[in-house]
């Protein structure tokens, strides 16, 4: 599928097939173009959790006030975000760039991130907004639709999953077989509201 066409035909669905189930290898294609999404530095900090398992899903499920497709979508992705990534072995960021590359980049890295808290979090967060609409979009093409989610008790499912200390949840992703057709848009704005020229004034 065409990428333009894939960001049109892109919808939330929430009623997804439950008894169709992904290959191994359709998954695994999925998330090997997910990981292709950019992250500043490079620093690939984004983490994925797949929850396969029919009793944690169904606890995940009642900690997302009970919303269907997180039991009966194919494939549940918890998109998390590791804080600490740009301190972990940053070198394997820059492994294949030049010798003089890779070290500048490494104390760049150091330097931007160190002792802020709040930059580490929302660079997390940028990186997993990137891999959402990566994995969106990569879905579309496969032939199966999705919905983004932050309907849920993170806290809950932070612990459901065991999310490490140093690490934070973005979102979830519902990937699937859809079965219903996705409502008309609810009410998008005009591109003259969101978009403008050389600022606000
Ligand atoms: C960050 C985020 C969180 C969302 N959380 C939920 C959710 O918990 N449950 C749900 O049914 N839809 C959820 N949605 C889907 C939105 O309702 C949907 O994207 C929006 O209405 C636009 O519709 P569209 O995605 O079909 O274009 C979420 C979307 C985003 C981007």
């Amino acid at each position: 599928m065409e990428v333009l066409e894939a960001i049109r035909a892109r919808r939330s669905v929430r009623k997804f097939d439950p008894d169709h189930r992904m290959t191994a290898d359709e998954i695994d294609t999925l998330m090997q173009h997910v990981i292709l999404s950019p992250t500043a530095f490079n620093i690939q900090n984004w983490r994925f959790v797949a929850v396969t398992d029919p009793a944690r899903r169904t606890e995940i499920r009642k900690a997302a006030w009970d919303q269907s497709q997180v039991t009966e979508a194919s494939l549940l992705l918890v998109l998390c975000m590791d804080l600490r990534s740009w301190e972990k072995s940053p070198e394997r960021y820059w492994r294949n760039a030049p010798a003089k590359v890779s070290e500048s980049m490494i104390r760049e890295i150091r330097h931007f991130y160190r002792d802020d808290d709040m930059l580490q979090r929302d660079e997390g967060m940028r990186s997993c907004g990137m891999a959402a609409q990566t994995a969106m979009l990569a879905a579309k093409a496969m032939g199966y639709d999705s919905c983004p989610m932050d309907g849920f008790d993170f806290k809950r499912v932070g612990h459901l999953i065991d999310l490490p200390a140093d690490h934070r949840i973005c979102m979830m992703i519902c990937i699937g077989r859809s079965m219903a057709q996705a409502h008309p848009r609810a009410g998008q704005l005009d591109l003259d509201e969101v978009y403008m020229q050389d600022g606000f004034a």
